[in-house]
């Protein structure tokens, strides 16, 4: 007898599953009934998998190679992938944003009805209502060359690229909802506080560690763990989710609300 969260018979796609956050779902998948996982990743997952697709997110014949790949009928796609700002713009964007899209628009047609896919965005890409038509007008770029133009001539708002490029995946989440929603396929994202990863130590370098530690601090101290939100992920993907799309969901022990209701302490930060 098959229960919500069941993932047994289920055929899964994600990325960005040798470590982390996506490390930690393969495990959670297993205890969920196991389903078939189809991984892609610049380095091949330890963990249960069935097939891997050597994938760099980053680049647009690779992710297309992966698309021809991959044989449908799937139930989840996990985009999970990403690189922090130690690397160049150019490439933040790549991997974050625009392999992202092209993964979610190339698979949907192999998405059966009822399926999902969750992408995994951060707390850092929060800031969009602040600038919204830009970030519209940005996600409508088609070509890599034309975004990497328009990122230049908006240099002061997309930064070292991190932010923004989460910036876009918030909204594109909330718009290809409706695109998604027309094959019946619910599109959602994570919006994770600083996760104890092997990406934290650049986040601390780029955002600084004291950022970082004062952002945990405000939420009790702790980290959240690859598991806390990869738990939140198998949620988004399995049927316990079913009337929930659009949705970006933050998952950051309450920093978001305390945020909105004025309970953030500043002085850390001074
Ligand atoms: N760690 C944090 O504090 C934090 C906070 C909020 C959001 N996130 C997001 O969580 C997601 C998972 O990151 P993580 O913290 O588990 O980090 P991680 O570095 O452990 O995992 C990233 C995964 O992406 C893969 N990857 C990197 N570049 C790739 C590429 N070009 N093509 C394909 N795969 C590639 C890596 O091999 C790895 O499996 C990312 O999207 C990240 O932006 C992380």
């Amino acid at each position: 007898m098959s229960h919500p969260f069941d993932y047994s018979n289920k055929r899964v796609v994600i990325t960005g599953a040798y470590s982390g956050v996506g490390a930690a779902l393969l495990d959670i998948l297993t205890e969920l009934g196991g389903p078939e996982v189809i991984a892609l990743d610049i380095k091949k997952p330890e963990g249960p998998i069935t097939q891997f697709i050597e994938t760099n997110m980053g680049k647009a014949s690779s992710v297309a190679a992966a698309i021809d790949a991959i044989e449908g009928p799937i139930d989840v796609l996990f985009n999970n992938a990403g690189i922090a700002a130690t690397h160049p713009v150019e490439d933040v964007m790549a991997v974050n944003w625009l392999g992202l899209r092209q993964l979610s628009e190339g698979l949907l047609p192999k998405i059966k009805k009822g399926g999902a896919i969750a992408n995994t965005a951060s707390i850092a890409g929060g800031q969009w209502p602040g600038h919204l038509q830009e970030v519209l007008e940005c996600i409508a770029i088609e070509s890599p060359e034309e975004l990497y133009g328009w990122c230049s001539d908006h240099a002061e708002l997309v930064g070292d690229g991190y932010a923004f490029s989460k910036e876009c995946v918030q909204v594109y989440t909330m718009k290809s909802a409706k695109d998604s929603l027309a094959a019946s396929v619910r599109t959602n994202s994570v919006c994770p506080a600083p996760i104890d990863t092997p990406l934290l130590p650049d986040f601390n370098k780029t955002m600084s560690e004291k950022t970082m530690t004062w952002t945990i601090d405000q939420i009790g101290g702790t980290i959240a763990t690859p598991r806390d939100i990869a738990l939140t992920l198998s949620f988004l993907g399995s049927d316990a989710s079913a009337y929930v799309n659009g949705v970006n969901l933050n998952v950051d022990m309450g920093f978001n609300a305390f945020m909105t209701t004025g309970q953030i302490d500043f002085s850390g930060l001074a």
